[in-house]
């Protein structure tokens, strides 16, 4: 018996991994945070299976759903919103099946900032724009921020940010980033990216608040950054036609020109 962790995506539900796919419809256990997760991807689970909402449980409730699965022997998909490796509450439950000697695997999900980008049709990494992406969050009701990592010193690094969870914060994300960023750098609010009623806006530090529309209240992402909106940026030496590189020699003499793919 085994806990697969799997990463359900941002919201559409063909956002989904094969391999998270196959894990759904082979585990007679499927356990779902319900607040974010799309009940279409339910569709892939086995016939009969015990299918449990785990947003309205805690911690202990659902160890004992899977301590249940476990004693009769039955794999369990454990599926959260976009990717397991941010916000996704999947170390605590980790460290206690480790404890309980129960078997897990993890299968990565489609991340919301990655479905953000993809809505924008935008790059968040451009040559001498930004070569960084900061995933952070402001502090929620029960989330408080470790010392160092303020909007503030993010910001002093100049990359382009993700803001999750952060859509109730908007009055703090403009006074703390305005004066590393500038009021026109430019903003975009992704809000429910890849579900049938996303809705993406495009702004400006200056112009954000305003920007808002009353509908969006969460699951949106705050994305800031002047790669956003840049059209100067330089060509990067990937595709440059005179780049020397191991898989495109620019010359007999070149230190790739013997360079056999089977080298690594
Ligand atoms: C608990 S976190 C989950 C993050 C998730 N594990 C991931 O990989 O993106 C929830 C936050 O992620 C962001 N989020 C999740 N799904 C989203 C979507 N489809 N569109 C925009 N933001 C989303 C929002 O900022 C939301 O407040």
């Amino acid at each position: 018996m085994t806990v697969h962790f799997i990463g359900a995506g941002p919201g559409a539900p063909d956002l989904l991994t094969l391999r998270g796919r196959d894990l759904i419809a082979s585990s007679p256990v499927c356990l779902y945070a319900g607040s974010l997760v799309p009940e279409a991807i339910l569709g892939h689970c086995p016939d009969g299976a015990k299918i449990v909402n785990t947003a309205s449980l805690d911690l202990d409730a659902i160890m004992t759903e899977i301590e249940a699965a476990h004693a009769a022997g039955h794999d369990v998909a454990r599926l959260h919103s976009g990717d397991l490796s941010v916000w996704s509450a999947m170390g605590e439950q980790v460290r206690r099946i480790k404890a309980a000697g129960i078997p897990f695997t993890v299968t990565p999900g489609v991340p919301s900032f990655s479905a953000a980008a993809a809505a924008l049709g935008n790059e968040l990494t451009l040559p001498g724009v930004a070569q960084s992406v900061v995933l952070t969050r402001t502090p929620g009701r029960a989330t408080s921020m470790p010392a160092g990592e303020t909007l503030e010193n993010f910001a002093k690094t100049g990359a382009t940010l993700a803001l999750h969870l952060s859509i109730g914060n908007v009055d703090q994300v403009v006074a703390d980033l305005t004066p590393h960023y500038g009021e026109d750098c430019p903003v975009a609010v992704a809000y429910r990216a890849s579900w049938p009623d996303e809705k993406i806006l495009r702004c400006t530090l200056g112009t954000l608040k305003a920007a808002l529309t009353p509908d969006i209240t969460r699951t949106a992402l705050i994305l800031v950054g002047h790669a956003l909106d840049s059209e100067g940026f330089a060509e990067s030496c990937l595709y440059s036609t005179d780049y020397d590189r191991r898989y495109r020699p620019q010359t007999a003499e070149s230190p790739w020109a013997s360079w056999s793919h089977g080298d690594d």
